[in-house]
């Protein structure tokens, strides 16, 4: 069984947290997930006085993950305000499939759980494929 920084990732996901610009839900989040090079790569959430544009924590953690030289996402944690775990919404499961495929483990507040039970049947670029030309 493959061990995982997880007290680094929790630390660097609340770290990332406290620079969250949340002014309207008062919800700041942090995540923090590690490459398989070794990197930790992190995000915050940036909100928008146009509700529906606000950045998720995972989208400014991509974001990083790729300006940073890409590579593939292996471990996965996102805190709120308290520092608390939680889940990763909907769209950002997609995000992280994307670029962690099934085998990305999410530290969930229950314990760890593979991208697989977290987005089962994802949707993915190997669907693309099957379409190409
Ligand atoms: N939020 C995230 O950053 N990531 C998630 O996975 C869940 C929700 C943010 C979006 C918004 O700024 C705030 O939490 C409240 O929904």
């Amino acid at each position: 069984m493959t061990t995982y920084p997880w007290e680094e990732l929790r630390e660097r996901a609340q770290e990332a947290m406290s620079f969250a610009y949340a002014p309207y839900s008062n919800y700041p989040v942090g995540a923090a997930a590690l490459v398989d090079d070794g990197r930790i790569v992190t995000g915050c959430n940036v909100e928008n006085a146009a509700y529906g544009v606000t950045l998720c924590a995972e989208c400014g953690l991509v974001s990083e993950l790729i300006r940073s030289g890409g590579g593939k996402l292996v471990a996965f944690v996102c805190v709120n305000g308290n520092g608390d775990l939680i889940v990763p919404c909907g769209r950002c499961r997609q995000l992280l499939y994307e670029h962690g495929g099934n085998a990305l483990v999410v530290l969930m507040p229950n314990g760890p759980m593979t991208m697989r039970q977290v987005l089962p049947q994802a949707f993915g670029p190997a669907d693309l494929e099957e379409v190409k030309e």
